[in-house]
C-alpha cells in the first residue's frame, strides 16, 4: 500500500493524539501526585475541621514550599484537561478594575452647605454677583488674601437678582458665622431672606 501525503499526515496526527491519551491514562494519580478525582474530594478526602486533614492542592507562585501538593499551574493543567471529571486548574480572574480616580480638587473644601444664613464676619473683603459657585471661587483666587467664599441666594435682595451672591473673606468660617439671615426691608417693601448658603475654604 502506498501512503499519499494526506493519509500520512492523518496517520501521524491520530497517533500523536492517542500517544498523549495513553500517557495520560496510564495513571493520572501518579502523574499529578495526588488523586484529584471527586471520590477523593479532589485530593483532600478529610474535611479541614477533622483530625489529620491535609490540603489537596496548591495554587500560587511558591510550589517549592509545598512539594507534596500538586500545584495547579503550568504543565499539570494540560494533563488534567484530559480528565474533565478531575480537578481542573482555575481560569485566572481578570484583574480588578483600577480604583476610580477622584475628580481633581478645585482647591477648596466645603465648610457648610445649604444654610439659610450668610456669613457675616470682620474679615470681609468684597462681594458681588455670580452665576456659579465655581466663578465665586475663581474670583477669590484673584483677590489678595482671600481664603473663603460664601455663596447664597439673597431672595428679594440685590434688586431682585436671582444670581448667587459671592461674598469673600480672608479667613475660613464655619456654619456658626452664617448668621446673616436677611430681614432687610427692600425698596419695594419686600423683606429679603437667605437660601442655599454654602461656605468654601481654600485648602491650606
Ligand atoms: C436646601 O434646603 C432647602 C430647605 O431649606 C431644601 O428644600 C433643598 O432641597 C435643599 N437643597 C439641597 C441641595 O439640599
Amino acid at each position: 500500500m502506498r501512503f499519499t501525503p494526506l493519509l500520512a499526515t492523518t496517520f501521524l496526527t491520530v497517533s500523536s493524539v492517542s500517544a498523549n491519551f495513553n500517557i495520560a491514562s496510564l495513571n493520572i494519580n501518579t502523574l499529578v501526585g495526588n488523586d484529584l478525582g471527586p471520590d477523593n474530594k479532589y485530593g483532600a478526602p478529610i474535611a479541614p475541621w477533622l483530625p489529620n486533614h491535609k490540603p489537596g492542592w496548591y495554587i500560587g507562585h511558591s510550589p517549592t514550599h509545598y512539594p507534596e501538593l500538586p500545584c495547579l499551574r503550568g504543565f499539570i493543567c494540560r494533563v488534567l484537561a484530559f480528565f474533565p471529571f478531575h480537578l481542573q486548574c482555575p481560569t485566572p480572574l481578570p484583574p480588578p478594575p483600577p480604583p476610580p480616580t477622584p475628580p481633581p480638587s478645585d482647591g477648596y473644601h466645603q465648610t457648610f452647605s445649604n444654610l439659610t444664613g450668610a456669613t457675616q464676619a470682620a474679615d470681609y473683603l468684597t462681594f458681588g454677583l455670580v452665576d456659579t459657585v465655581a466663578d465665586c471661587k475663581a474670583m477669590c483666587n484673584g483677590v489678595t488674601g482671600c481664603d473663603f467664599v460664601n455663596t447664597y441666594h439673597d431672595v428679594n435682595g440685590k434688586g431682585g437678582s436671582t444670581q448667587l451672591t459671592c461674598s469673600l473673606f480672608s479667613q475660613c468660617h464655619d456654619a456658626s458665622d452664617a448668621d446673616n439671615v436677611g430681614g432687610q426691608t427692600q425698596a419695594d417693601g419686600t423683606v429679603d431672606f437667605i437660601t442655599n448658603s454654602d461656605g468654601f475654604c481654600k485648602d491650606s
